[in-house]
């Protein structure tokens, strides 16, 4: 939802990856932004302000005197409307001029003067990006503040493999919104999040596991990020793709991830324990796979460490994290369940889901929780998608932190 409503200025520039920037485009125009595409005479050749034309509904701004005369969005005026800059694909060439001030063409003169943060995304030929320039030319932006992001590793259009490609569209996609919400309400605070599920192993083949996919702590993270925040997921054995501009620390054990969140802690405000983690592990781990010799086969297991009731009796000492949210996933009594463990473990704010329905809880895209207070109150969330139960959860921590 951050996208929603949003002025983006879009510059491409003259290199053979202008054409991804269609795509870019698109999916930003389906996440409810509002794009205004500035090429540079270059780009021209290489994709045409049509497309662009036809995805935006507005007139491409290309050449500085054109627009003098037939609109007022100057480059005055676009800078000044823009809520963000992105530069997508960045050539060397741009990437110089940026770093000089050098205004010669529309895009470079609305970049001069606009005040909103800018995202570059550089994409060259292997040798040109390798080149000292480039590099010193894209640490100076970097240093300026501007978000960097790519270039990829892989076949450029030279034929050769090396580093220059323009990043997917999810990645830019994803350096836009944390580039958007970098003064957002969790500016300046550093986020722990636990995702997915933990395997306790049996033998080197076998493990006791359950179906916790991360969906709801992934979308957690990057709703975080989006708000501001610097974000640490820990997650166990998930399928999804790595989260840009997140910290990704990857677990497979109720001990491991216990190892990482309680080492975190420290330089953690906000701790979201999200992942689904074992109760119970096997007391023995089987050096070689356990064979089918007896008829049946009786496991032992042990207790794991609670993860949220460590993180409790450190936090007394040390005040971090400040505030604590948990999950409690249930199939029967869930008010009743949820709120034992709010009280037992000590949290700040207790996310009830019921995981009886195939609708919501555990792999599916949706979720249906009730947000549980320490002081009684229920907030309950219909069901909706992930990512919006994300935002609607953070939303509520922020509120109640701010007031505690
Ligand atoms: O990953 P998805 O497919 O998107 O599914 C999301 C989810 C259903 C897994 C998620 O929304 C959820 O409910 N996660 C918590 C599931 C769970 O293990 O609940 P619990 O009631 O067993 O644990 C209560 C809390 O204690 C949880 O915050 C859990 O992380 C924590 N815990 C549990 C065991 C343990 N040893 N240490 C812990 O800290």
């Amino acid at each position: 939802m951050i996208l929603e409503g949003k002025h983006i200025v879009l510059g491409v520039t003259g290199g053979i990856a202008a054409y991804k920037a269609v795509e870019l485009c698109s999916s930003l125009i389906k996440a409810g932004a509002e794009v205004q595409v500035v090429m540079t005479p270059a780009a021209v050749h290489f994709v045409g302000p049509l497309t662009f034309q036809t995805l935006t509904a507005r007139p491409v701004s290309i050449d500085t005197f054109q627009l003098l005369r037939d609109t007022d969005m100057a480059h005055i005026s676009l800078s000044a409307w823009a809520d963000v800059l992105v530069i997508a694909p960045a050539t060397a060439n741009t990437i110089a001029k940026l770093v000089h001030g050098i205004a010669d063409n529309l895009l470079l003169s609305t970049a001069l003067a606009c005040p909103a943060p800018l995202v570059v995304a550089p994409a060259m030929d292997a040798d040109m990006y390798a080149h000292p320039s480039t590099q010193a030319n894209l640490r100076v932006l970097a240093e300026r503040g501007a978000t960097i992001v790519g270039p990829d590793e892989g076949r450029l259009a030279s034929g050769r493999i090396g580093r220059g490609r323009l990043v997917n569209t999810s990645e830019l996609l994803a350096a836009i919104r944390a580039t958007l919400g970098r003064q957002g309400a969790l500016a300046g605070t550093h986020v722990l999040v636990t995702a997915g599920g933990t395997r306790e192993p049996l033998d080197p083949v076998r493990h006791l596991g359950n179906r916790s996919s991360g969906k709801m702590g992934y979308a957690l993270a990057e709703a975080a990020r989006d708000m501001g925040a610097k974000v640490t997921l820990v997650h166990a054995n998930t399928q999804l793709p790595a989260i840009c501009g997140i910290e990704m620390l990857a677990v497979e054990t109720a001990t491991e991830m216990h190892q990482a969140v309680l080492e975190r802690v420290p330089h953690t405000d906000l701790l979201i324990m999200a992942a689904a983690v074992a109760d119970y592990r096997p007391v023995q781990r089987a050096e070689h796979k356990i064979k089918k010799d007896a008829d049946d086969l009786t496991l032992q297991l042990e207790r794991t460490l609670d993860i949220l009731q460590a993180v409790a009796d450190q936090r007394t000492a040390s005040g971090n994290p400040g505030f604590v949210v948990g999950f409690a996933a249930e199939t029967q009594d869930l008010i009743a369940n949820a709120q034992v463990k709010l009280a037992k473990k000590r949290l700040d704010l207790m996310v009830a889901n019921d995981v009886s329905g195939s609708d919501s809880g555990f792999e599916v895209g949706q979720n249906r929780v009730i947000l549980l207070q320490p002081d009684g109150k229920q907030e309950v969330l219909s069901l909706m998608p992930k990512s919006e139960a994300a935002e609607h959860i953070l939303a509520r921590v922020v509120e109640l932190w701010r007031r505690a």
